[in-house]
């Protein structure tokens, strides 16, 4: 098929500043004839194209020119190696660089850690510079050219990413896309009458238009910053704020906007950055009537930026963070004419949401129901699989699998939240309540995974017995996560089971936002004894962490071996007939890995039959254990088995 008309005008353009004896300029242009249409397409789904694609020509061009040769020689490896994310060794971890090793000179010193851990993909956590006092944790960019002043420099950046790179790690970082903070360069000028700038966001000069967003619009904070839009006296308007006051949404159907992002996507590109994690992509386009998330606009705007940066920068992908159910998600990997074309990995939501219901209810019926729901992806994408992150969990149950499996949705979310702040009865989970819906009385959970899963109950009561079985669950749900494929994301400090940290309480800029709970600070005094040798005396708490840290890092280990765990075959999710037991299936053609987990608190057995074709001699590869199936087996309680033939 021929390329459409505008792409040929723009590739004449750019072939004729190209100079075409240079090997990297040639590259460029390859890349362009590969995905100049992707580009262009998309553009003209919301753009008058003729207004954007010159500029982003001079970007294109600029900004190649400035890509280092370590990281044109990336662009050339990963290339020839496109499933470089997909590979069952890749392996996340998530960190604050402040709360992690104090700043970027600090990170370099603990990237030994990352690597003795197993880890080959480090996910750093906001760290361009936001605004001062309050900022969401830094999810209020006001300066996407330069970092947090305490982390270090652009430059320090560059060197941290080589750093990196030289360990086999790759390094994602934080794009905020839907808004930026109120000190914003942008916003300034916004503020102080700049007409180009005003148009950067959504302006209006009185309640009509913000009111009738509001009939069909949801909040995404209503404790702390309730509603949509924020009057500001200097702009003299209401201007959209879907988050925080401070956090102004930024006007994507202005074509000057898309252009500003693409510049910042290929300096922080240039600067060494693998994989930008696309912040609350769902907002970006705003439609009367909608509840404004996922609109068919916010995936041609993807396109655009992913194949703008395929041509530019092609070591670089992108991940959708679209905390949305089942039936929206597929969209961020692309569907219809987008299948393949957006984000490269999207966050599994529902896996998380679901793993944890299972364990309160300790049955895994909603859990099958809910995943059964997921069509397959693009074979080219990859799941971000994890059990929790820096943010709370919504209890994203959706009524109708509730239904269908005879519970009421409402009632099950409000289950969900008790149970996890421990005020359920029997419940060992301490987990903090995170913004109360007036309405419904719904709330979603605080805490670290190791507070969830009853771990700090038990270290809290000093009691073994309970301790193990805390730490069995945490365990299971964590091989749940390395097993299902995709990148599993450890967070920070999950390796020696972390738990809540409550200073952010005396923190008047953090004291609302019980977020906070699970942001601990990383203890590397305890990171370092629960890799080394336990005595047969430690402390209730050096056990655990050391428990923690030697299943983990097995569950790393065999992963690692493992080429079924490949994220282009997705996984078939089947309960078990057992209450509580759930099987993953993975059907790959270098061999078929089953898993089982037990997520209930009481022994179980499954049968042959239940293994998906698995008979005979059989090898556990969590344990190394090899046996014969015979009937079946058991299964003790949270016990987790990763089977082949
Ligand atoms: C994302 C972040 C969250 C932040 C929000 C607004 O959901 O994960 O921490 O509050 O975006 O930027």
């Amino acid at each position: 098929m021929g390329a459409i008309q505008p792409t040929v005008d723009a590739r004449r353009q750019l072939a004729s500043k190209l100079d075409l004896s240079r090997r990297s300029d040639l590259e460029l242009l390859d890349r362009f004839d590969r995905w100049g249409d992707d580009l262009v397409s998309a553009l003209s789904d919301v753009y008058n194209v003729s207004e954007v694609l010159p500029e982003l020509l001079n970007i294109l061009l600029a900004q190649h020119n400035a890509r280092s040769e370590d990281l044109l020689q990336r662009d050339r490896e990963r290339i020839l190696e496109p499933d470089w994310f997909q590979k069952p060794d890749t392996i996340g971890y998530v960190c604050y660089t402040d709360l992690f090793a104090k700043n970027l000179k600090g990170l370099n010193k603990r990237i030994g850690y990352l690597e003795g851990l197993g880890v080959s993909y480090l996910h750093l956590m906001p760290i361009l510079k936001p605004r001062p006092g309050a900022n969401d944790g830094g999810y209020a960019v006001m300066d996407y050219r330069s970092l947090r002043d305490d982390l270090g420099t652009m430059e320090e950046l560059r060197a941290t990413a080589s750093k990196l790179h030289a360990s086999g790690i790759s390094l994602t970082l934080d794009l905020v896309l839907n808004h930026v903070a109120l000190e914003h360069e942008w916003a300034m000028k916004a503020k102080a009458g700049d007409k180009k700038y005003r148009d950067y966001f959504y302006v209006y000069p009185d309640r009509e238009i913000p009111d009738r967003f509001e009939q069909s619009l949801p909040e995404v904070f209503p404790d702390f910053a309730p509603g949509n839009f924020t009057w500001d006296d200097e702009l003299s308007g209401w201007v959209w704020t879907t988050f925080n006051s401070y956090q102004w949404d930024v006007n994507w159907s202005n074509p000057a906007v898309f252009c500003e992002y693409a510049d910042i996507i290929a300096n922080l590109a240039n600067h060494g950055v693998d994989c930008l994690r696309l912040d609350a992509i769902a907002f970006i386009w705003k439609r009367m009537g909608t509840q404004s998330q996922g609109e068919p606009e916010v995936h041609s705007i993807t396109q655009a930026m992913r194949a703008f940066s395929r041509i530019l920068t092609p070591a670089l992908i992108f991940k959708a963070e679209a905390i949305v159910g089942p039936a929206q998600v597929s969209a961020y990997f692309g569907e219809g004419t987008h299948a393949g074309k957006v984000s490269d990995l999207a966050y599994h939501n529902s896996l998380m949401v679901q793993i944890w219901a299972a364990i309160a209810a300790k049955d895994a019926t909603l859990l099958e129901r809910s995943l059964s729901r997921f069509t397959a992806l693009p074979n080219s994408t990859a799941w971000g699989v994890y059990l929790r992150c820096h943010d709370d969990i919504g209890w994203a149950i959706d009524d109708s699998d509730a239904h269908s499996v005879g519970l009421n949705g409402h009632l099950h979310r409000m289950f969900l939240a008790d149970y996890f702040n421990g005020t359920f009865t029997g419940s060992d989970a301490r987990g903090v309540d995170f913004q109360v819906d007036p309405a419904s009385g719904e709330k979603r959970t605080s805490g670290t995974a190791a507070a969830l899963a009853g771990v700090q109950a038990a270290l809290k009561a000093k009691d073994r017995v309970h301790l193990d079985v805390a730490i069995n669950r945490y365990l299971c749900a964590y091989a749940m996560v390395f097993g299902f494929g995709g990148i599993p994301l450890l967070y920070m400090g999950d390796e020696i089971g972390l738990l809540n940290d409550e200073t952010y309480l005396k923190d008047p800029a953090k004291a609302d936002d019980t977020r906070w709970a699970n942001r601990p600070t990383m203890k590397w005094a305890a990171a370092e004894r629960a890799s080394g040798e336990l005595a047969p005396d430690a402390p209730l708490a050096t056990y655990a962490e050391h428990r923690i840290r030697a299943g983990i890092q097995r569950l790393i280990e065999v992963r690692q071996t493992l080429p079924s765990l490949h994220a282009s075959v997705a996984t078939q999710v089947k309960k078990g007939t057992q209450k509580g037991v759930v099987i993953f299936n993975r059907r790959h053609p270098a061999g078929h890995l089953v898993q089982i987990y037990n997520l209930s608190d009481q022994g179980r057995w499954i049968s042959v039959e239940e293994l998906g074709g698995l008979h005979g001699h059989v090898t556990d590869h969590i344990t190394g254990h090899s046996f014969d199936l015979a009937g079946g087996m058991p299964l003790a309680p949270y016990e987790a088995r990763w089977l082949t033939n």
